[in-house]
C-alpha cells in the first residue's frame, strides 16, 4: 500500500499544487515514486476545476518544475483516504478540523511548515493578491519544507528488500 499525501492550500491553484507538484518531483529523485502518492486540494470550492494559476505555473517553470494538476474541494472523505494532510496556513488547518469536530484525525494534519528546517515561518503565505515576488516566496518555503517531509517519510516508510 502506497503512502499517501494531501496537501491543501484555500484554491487548489497555487500553493497546494505547487507543493504536489514539487514533492513528486523530489521523490522521484529519491526513487520513491510509487511508494508514496501526491494529491492536493483547496478547502474553498472557488476553482474547482481549474488548472494551476499561471502565475504560480510561471514562478515554479523559472525552477524547472512542471506544474500539473486540476483543482478539487477537501472533502471529509480525504481524511480516510490519506495518511497525512499538510495545511499550507493556520487557516488551512482550522478549515480542515473543523470537518472533523471529534478530532478522530487530527493526528495525521500538519502545518507543511512544521517541515521547514531553515525557514522559521507558520504559514506558507497566500500569493494570490500579491505581486510576483510572492510566487517566489512560496516556491522558497515550499523547497525547504519538501525537503524536511521527504526525510520523515524515509524515516517512516518500511525498508524494501
Ligand atoms: P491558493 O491561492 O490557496 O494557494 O490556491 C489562492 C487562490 C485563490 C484565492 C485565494 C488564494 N481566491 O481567493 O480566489
Amino acid at each position: 500500500m502506497p503512502y499517501k499525501l494531501l496537501f491543501v492550500c484555500l484554491g487548489n491553484i497555487c500553493r497546494s499544487p505547487a507543493a504536489e507538484n514539487m514533492m513528486n518531483h523530489l521523490l522521484e529523485q529519491a526513487g520513491l515514486t510509487g511508494q508514496v502518492i501526491c494529491d492536493s486540494a483547496g478547502t474553498s470550492s472557488y476553482h474547482i476545476g481549474e488548472p494551476p494559476d499561471r502565475r504560480m505555473t510561471a514562478a515554479a517553470y523559472q525552477r524547472g518544475l512542471k506544474m500539473q494538476g486540476c483543482a478539487r474541494q477537501f472533502t471529509k472523505a480525504d481524511f480516510a483516504e490519506f495518511d497525512l494532510i499538510l495545511a499550507m496556513d493556520r487557516d488551512n488547518y482550522a478549515d480542515i478540523c473543523a470537518l472533523d469536530p471529534a478530532g478522530t484525525y487530527r493526528r495525521q494534519v500538519f502545518l507543511m511548515c512544521d517541515f521547514c528546517t531553515h525557514h522559521t515561518v507558520q504559514d506558507v503565505p497566500d500569493p494570490y493578491y500579491g505581486g510576483p515576488n510572492g510566487f517566489n516566496q512560496v516556491l522558497d518555503i515550499l523547497t525547504d519544507a519538501c525537503q524536511g517531509l521527504l526525510k520523515y517519510l524515509v524515516q517512516q516508510l518500511p525498508v524494501k528488500h
